[in-house]
């Protein structure tokens, strides 16, 4: 009994702190990985393959400017790190969006695939570390 009020007040917390924004932009970057991904699979890459990778910045670009849930229930400590980590994240995934960007522009597809996996392995790492398990 007591583990379950403690799950479904977990759970309570995880929803009612999410940040619409930031899940708004993370549903549009997931759109346009699916769409990238998919085109390179094919070995097609054409202007809605760049365009895609183009909106793919973007919404990196303004997640990048939100904070995640997680952070927001911290002490101001662990506040600063975690804001620090987060940032670094998001920096490090708008730098290789513009790899696949440039990779894409050159028609260069062993270097597009290269940068699509490493944006692949960064989002790993970010959601084992700041998505609820819930979202
Ligand atoms: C290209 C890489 C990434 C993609 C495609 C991606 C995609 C997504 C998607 C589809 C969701 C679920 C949104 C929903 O609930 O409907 C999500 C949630 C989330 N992601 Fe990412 N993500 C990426 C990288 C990252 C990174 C690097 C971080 C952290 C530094 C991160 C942090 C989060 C957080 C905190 C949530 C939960 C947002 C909320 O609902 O409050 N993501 N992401």
């Amino acid at each position: 009994m007591k583990n379950l009020i403690l799950t479904l007040s977990l759970l309570f917390t995880a929803t009612s702190f999410a940040n619409p924004e930031l899940k708004k932009q993370m549903q549009a970057m997931g759109t346009e990985l699916k769409v990238i991904s998919t085109s390179l699979q094919k070995g097609e890459i054409n202007e809605n393959t760049e365009a895609s990778a183009q909106n793919l910045s973007l919404a990196i670009l303004a997640a990048s400017s939100e904070l995640p849930d997680l952070i927001a229930d911290q002490t101001v400590e662990e506040n600063a790190d975690l804001k620090l980590k987060y940032t670094a994240l998001m920096f490090k995934l708008y730098g290789h969006s513009f790899d696949l960007q440039y990779a894409l522009r050159k028609e260069d597809l062993p270097s597009a695939q290269k940068a699509l996996t490493t944006l692949t392995d960064l989002r790993k790492e970010g959601h084992q570390f700041f998505k609820p398990p819930t979202n």
